[in-house]
């Protein structure tokens, strides 16, 4: 198989994020084919349909870099039962200007992560319709809801076997994904 670059976009600016760990562990579980980068967000300034013309050096940076990549990991919290705004935001940012979308046609898989036993439900499927619009063919199956994840770590360490396990299933099927519909 050949390498594929994979952008992991992570929805939560916290220092001690779940989500950020989650990632991690994904990107450790990864099979060799997958080249994952956490790209962050937090940096974006939100976005104004005015400054289309004459955007921040941010957005520009921030566009170029997600058209480098075969594939798009989001690992979410949720919001008030959505997306946070700082991945909205981002999410905006790549998509413009209209009809220059860095996201266009790139294979994507969707995880949310919560202490709560919702895991983050609502956020995930608040993002797939995104999804949707975006035409980023996401992965359906396996479905990613991480709840309870406070009980599962140990610092950066993720101490739930079962846990482990559906991830390592999750970033597999995720290859095979990224492969039948990158460029
Ligand atoms: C939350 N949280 C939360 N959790 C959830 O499962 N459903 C929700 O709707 C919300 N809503 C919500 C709103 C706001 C503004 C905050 C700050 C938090 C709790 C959230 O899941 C928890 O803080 C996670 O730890 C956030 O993910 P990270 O930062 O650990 O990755």
């Amino acid at each position: 198989m050949a390498s594929r670059k994979i952008a992991v976009i992570v929805g939560s600016l916290r220092k001690e994020s779940f989500n950020r760990k989650v990632a991690k562990t994904l990107m450790l579980l990864a099979p060799p084919q997958l080249d994952m980068t956490i790209v962050e967000i937090g940096q974006l300034p939100l976005y104004n349909q005015d400054d289309d013309d004459a955007p921040p050096a941010t957005f520009t940076e921030f566009r170029d870099k997600i058209k480098g990549f075969d594939g798009v990991l989001f690992v979410t919290p949720e919001y008030n039962r959505s997306v946070p705004g700082v991945l909205k935001n981002a999410i905006d940012v790549g998509s413009r200007p209209y009809g220059q979308s860095a996201w266009n046609g790139k294979p994507a898989g969707v995880v949310s992560v919560s202490p709560g036993a919702i895991a983050g439900f609502g956020a995930n499927h608040h993002l797939r319709q995104s999804l949707v619009f975006l035409n980023m063919p996401a992965m359906q199956q396996p479905e990613a809801y991480i709840g309870n994840i406070s009980k599962h770590f140990d610092g950066d360490k993720l101490t739930d076997e079962s846990t482990e396990k559906f991830l390592k299933t999750f970033i597999d099927a995720f290859a095979t994904w990224v492969e039948r519909h990158a460029d």
